[in-house]
């Protein structure tokens, strides 16, 4: 395991660059020195939270925790995934939020890009696929392209009341009904230790499915390192103990209260001094295909534990930040523009790959077209950082705020500190903000509206006050 030596740990440190947050490039757009002084306090603050509450449940910190805890639960993810790898080939999550943006994020970050289309014999697991919606177009595409008898469906929900998870199910078990297969041989359960439906419809079956727990304290959006991600990454043929130990990794780097020394709290400081003064749109922007779908994993990290009315004191905060995805350098034709030019209320992040997985070589050729010609001889690699360190620079030089994450290549380690970095990047900054960071009460309305919609016992009142809720007027509607 290359990971276990210190030599190459460290060869493999995610970093953080701001040099072109601050005013000693941007001059009167950047930040002052002094701002980073004013906040010391808070920062401060923010990280003792966080370090006296680690791991503690009843304050969903328990994620905190997981690359430390779960040696027992890595050596059955392991042997299950061995099994369901010889057994299945198809392997399917059903959820939703933070039950599968984890899971396809770090499918689509440490495998091949186009893994289901290589032969069986180029891939480490069974064909993965991950149903995080209730479109009918989708499920109806998903069965036209698995097997469901030979199928492994992993159920990942903390409640098993998430409509769209249990209507996944519903469906799922009673094709298999119908097919006569055992519905318990092709389910995992990934839910709560004692409470919750799925609990239920396992006792339906003799307590026979196999399931894994989403512990206590760990929150949907903050759950990929547990056996939510562990094991769908497990069957991957992903190396889950190297993630792991990125994530201890980036905990040590982190270990100290200075904003100059700690990287997750500079990057909380940077996101709360901006926020104050109104830079209300956060970018996140990979160069990399394999973190496209980071971006997304960090949308709902950041809108779901940021976005709330009141803070702790009982004040009307509306607190948060819009998170916005991009990819280099695919936005740069087309988002960039607007952040070079348009308004002042955006703060970028990069992502940036010191080694990407081959630097692939641009041929010689068309030498009499100088546009063209003077491409020849470098390499795609060089292309794409070029123009990663470019885009970071114009945007500096227009005074747009920027800074960027250097990863010194994309792998199960630097990917495991790149997740606990923003995880503590945002418990840091809900801290700062004095909110509460883990939990989520608008998308608790949201799943209530939508049982009294489908006339879910119990919801009555809620259905009638949707039903003469003033959205429901003719006029307006053209
Ligand atoms: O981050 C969260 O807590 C949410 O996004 C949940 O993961 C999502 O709502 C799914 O909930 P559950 O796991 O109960 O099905």
């Amino acid at each position: 395991m290359a990971y276990k030596t210190r030599e190459w740990r460290n060869s493999m440190r995610v970093t953080v660059d701001y040099n072109y947050m601050m005013s000693t490039t941007l001059g009167d757009k950047g930040l002052k020195d002094s701002q980073l002084k004013a906040i010391k306090g808070r920062a401060e603050e923010a990280f003792n939270y966080v370090k006296a509450n680690r791991g503690r449940d009843d304050l969903y910190m328990g994620w905190t925790e997981l690359p430390y805890n779960q040696d027992a639960i890595v050596a059955d993810i392991l042997a299950t995934a061995k099994q369901i790898r010889k057994k299945f080939k198809y392997f399917v999550v059903l959820g939703i939020g933070g039950s599968a943006l984890g899971p396809i994020m770090a499918f689509n970050a440490l495998c091949h890009l186009h893994y289901n289309e290589l032969p069986p014999s180029k891939r480490k697991g069974p064909k993965f696929y991950v149903e995080d919606n209730v479109d009918p177009v989708r499920m109806a595409a998903l069965l036209d392209v698995i097997e469901p008898e030979k199928t492994c469906f992993n159920v990942i929900s903390k409640s098993g009341a998430t409509s769209e998870t249990m209507t996944q199910y519903l469906i799922i078990s009673d094709i298999l009904k119908n097919k006569g297969v055992d519905v318990a041989e092709n389910m995992i359960f990934t839910t709560d230790a004692a409470r919750g439906n799925l609990l239920k419809i396992d006792q339906t079956f003799g307590g026979r499915i196999k399931k894994y727990v989403l512990p206590d304290g760990v929150g949907g959006r903050f759950s990929e390192l547990c056996p939510v991600g562990l094991l769908p990454a497990a069957v991957l043929g992903i190396d889950i103990k190297g993630m792991l130990a990125g994530a201890a990794y980036m905990d040590g780097l982190c270990s100290r209260p200075s904003v100059s020394k700690n990287p997750a709290l500079a990057c909380a400081a940077l996101q709360y001094i901006t926020m104050q003064e109104g830079k209300n749109i956060n970018v996140l922007m990979p160069y990399s295909d394999n973190l496209k779908l980071m971006a997304d994993w960090y949308c709902q990290l950041w809108a779901e534990s940021l976005g709330k009315a009141v803070d702790y004191d009982g004040n009307v905060v509306n607190a948060g930040t819009t998170p916005v995805k991009s990819l280099g350098v695919t936005d740069q034709h087309s988002q960039v523009q607007l952040y070079i030019e348009g308004p002042f209320d955006k703060v970028i992040t990069f992502i940036s790959v010191d080694e990407y997985a081959t630097p692939m070589p641009i041929p010689h050729g068309c030498e009499d077209i100088p546009d063209v010609g003077f491409l020849g001889g470098h390499t795609m690699q060089e292309l794409i950082q070029a123009e990663n360190k470019a885009t970071a620079y114009a945007l500096a030089m227009a005074g747009r705020m920027n800074y960027t994450i250097h990863m010194p290549a994309v792998n199960a380690f630097t990917l495991g500190q790149l997740m606990y970095l923003l995880e503590l990047q945002t418990a840091y900054t809900g801290a700062m903000l004095n909110i509460n960071t883990f939990n989520q009460p608008g998308v608790e309305n949201g799943k209530k509206a939508t049982f009294a919609l489908l006339g879910k016992n119990g919801y009555e009142d809620k259905k009638r006050e949707i039903d003469s809720a003033p959205a429901s007027e003719d006029k307006y509607i053209v």
